[in-house]
């Protein structure tokens, strides 16, 4: 007779609940395929069975819940050993409920053995002719090349077939397990809920339960604890271990979890524009968030309303889990949106909080960072020593102003509109907002003319352009005639850019003789990682506001300690070491 070959194919039930109530047994269920992957120091498989503790427990649970059938991994015994030389088989067999193994099916186990019987040959190959080698030089000489490209072919070999192991084990394993025990229910008959008792090796509970959950299967997990009680202190004073035994207690406690799922990672996007910007929306959920909830022309009252909303309907454990992320063009308005929520939020409901309006922040602090990089790089002495002049004083300028005088440069602030009227009392109120507003210690400019442009021009050592988008604010000619100047950056992507002869992936270009351009793309690319970062980061800490001081800590550190795999990239050659 040909048996049916069994493939892997998870489909949910269709008219019938399961609920699978999955009990931790005391030891991992022993598996491989071609080799273990840890070696036991000691013989541990006398441990490896069910104690009295969890079948004790297990036969009140049955008694309790009534379990329509039980299943447990079958790992490397035979069919044989599961159901005769198994304490659990005799359990349920005492209390007529159906057991069955739950595994990976033999056929698809030894075509993956196959595979993986390749890589394990050439690897003992190579072991063999180290060892040869190791007999013909004899101990504590020095390596031969050959020995050492063996020696790294060999633990390449070896990291595969760990790799392929654990991948056997887990993902491969656990969606057989799960496709099993879904299986068994679709072939018992119901009466709309069947209930499972799913015995479970310790390493797979959370791989199954998530698998069982994605098929709208009810997991609870308990975990069974043991305490040993003694009636006296000291071991040593029984006479034996029949003694030791007869004094002992066992205390059985389970500990039992609802569900396995995971409470999503929610965020947020409260954005003062009338459309919420797809940029940062797109961007949270790359930095991993699970869901991005956008809200459009948010004003304080609105905003004040979704927080308090959101974080009590989710509570202190979802709250951990939940981002506040404030955008929108207008940064005054982000900023009292800010305000009023963090305010609203008290312990223990208080989320995290993004403020980067229009990416403002964030594309503020990676154009520091960057000039701040390449003084150091130029050996042009440090930042905070420079005057700078920052032409633009949108979200962008404002915030590298308030940066720039954080780091102790003399700052100017310049408004650029030509159709702007009452520039200089602008420029002026301006600065004085920021100084008040932000600590800073800034002047402003009015600067709509090639001639007050050039005005700064001649005491700057350090320009940021923040100007509008395709607006060019500085002339090549200019940039001829000027002496401090040391480096300048420019963040308009848009032609025309911000600065004639400067290339948007310009990074600390030498543009004229003794100046350095860094252009937007590559102010920009910074600002993305910046941003992903910030997202990432904000994530894993939780509650706090984050604005650009914490985008400009990121932002160095990512300029500082980025490992560029491309960088450190080679490529050996036995061949060419040995010529
Ligand atoms: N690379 C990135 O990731 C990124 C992210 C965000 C923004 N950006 C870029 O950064 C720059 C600044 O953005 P922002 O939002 O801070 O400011 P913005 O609102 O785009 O521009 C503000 C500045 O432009 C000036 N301006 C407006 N109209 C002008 C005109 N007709 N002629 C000359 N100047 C004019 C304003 O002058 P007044 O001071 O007189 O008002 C102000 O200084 C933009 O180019 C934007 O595209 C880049």
């Amino acid at each position: 007779m040909v048996s049916k070959l069994e493939t892997l194919t998870i489909k949910p039930l269709k008219d019938t609940k399961l609920v699978v109530l999955i009990v931790e047994k005391e030891y991992n269920e022993p598996f491989w395929l071609i080799e273990p992957t840890t070696k036991p120091t000691s013989d541990l498989s006398a441990l490896h069975k069910p104690s009295i503790a969890l079948t004790s427990f297990l036969e009140k649970l049955i008694k309790k819940i009534k379990p329509d059938y039980a299943t447990e991994e079958l790992g490397l015994r035979s069919l044989e050993e599961f159901n005769e030389n198994n304490e659990l088989s005799k359990l349920f067999k005492r209390n007529e409920i159906p057991f069955h193994p739950v595994d990976i099916e033999e056929n698809a186990r030894s075509y993956i053995a196959q595979l993986m019987d390749e890589n394990k040959q050439l690897r003992d190959r190579i072991i063999q002719a180290l060892n040869e080698q190791l007999k013909k030089k004899g101990q504590g000489k020095e390596s031969s090349t050959e020995e050492e490209y063996l020696i790294a072919y060999g633990q390449y070999l070896q990291s595969e077939l760990e790799k392929q192991e654990k991948e056997a084990n887990f993902a491969v394993r656990e969606s057989w397990i799960a496709m099993k025990i879904l299986d068994n229910a679709r072939n018992m008959k119901s009466n709309g809920e069947i209930t499972c008792l799913h015995i479970s090796s310790p390493e797979h509970i959370k791989g199954v339960a998530k698998l069982l959950e994605s098929f709208n299967v009810t997991v609870e997990t308990i975990k069974v604890t043991k305490e040993v009680i003694l009636p006296i202190r000291e071991t040593s004073d029984l006479k034996g271990i029949g003694e030791l035994l007869q004094a002992m207690q066992i205390k059985v406690k389970p500990t039992i979890r609802k569900t396995s799922i995971e409470l999503p990672y929610l965020l947020f996007f409260l954005d003062s524009d009338p459309i919420a910007s797809p940029f940062d929306v797109c961007m949270a959920y790359d930095a991993g968030y699970n869901v991005v909830i956008p809200y459009e022309n948010v004003n304080c009252r609105d905003a004040k309303k979704i927080v308090e909303d959101a974080v009590f309907s989710r509570g202190p454990k979802g709250v951990k889990r939940t981002t506040f992320f404030i955008g929108g063009k207008d940064i005054v308005k982000a900023e009292e949106i800010t305000k009023v929520i963090t305010k609203a939020m008290f312990p223990p409901f208080n989320a995290s909080v993004i403020v980067d309006p229009a990416g403002a922040y964030t594309t503020a602090a990676a154009a520091v960072a960057k000039v701040q990089e390449a003084i150091s790089f130029q050996k042009l002495g440090s930042l905070g020593d420079k005057t700078c002049a920052v032409f633009g004083t949108g979200s962008v300028g404002r915030i590298i102003a308030v940066l720039l005088t954080k780091l102790g440069c003399d700052v100017t602030i310049a408004s650029l509109n030509p159709n702007r009227k009452n520039g200089d009392e602008y420029a002026t109120e301006l600065a004085e907002q920021l100084n008040t507003q932000y600590g800073a210690r800034v002047q402003g400019f009015f600067a709509p003319t090639p001639e007050k442009k050039f005005e700064l021009f001649k005491k700057a050592e350090v320009i940021f352009c923040a100007g509008t988008r395709g607006v060019q604010i500085i002339e090549k000619a200019m940039l001829q005639k000027v002496k401090l100047l040391k480096v300048l950056a420019d963040i308009n992507a848009i032609p025309p850019l911000g600065v004639e002869g400067i290339k948007p992936h310009d990074d600390m270009r030498e543009i004229m003789p003794g100046i350095y351009g860094a252009g937007a793309l590559a102010i920009g690319r910074l600002k993305h990682e910046v941003e992903i970062e910030m997202l990432k980061e904000v994530r894993r800490i939780g509650k706090g506001t984050y604005n650009y001081n914490f985008a400009m800590e990121l932002a160095k550190k990512l300029l500082q300690k980025t490992i560029r795999p491309a960088a450190l990239e080679l490529t050996l050659s036995y061949a060419d070491k040995k010529k």
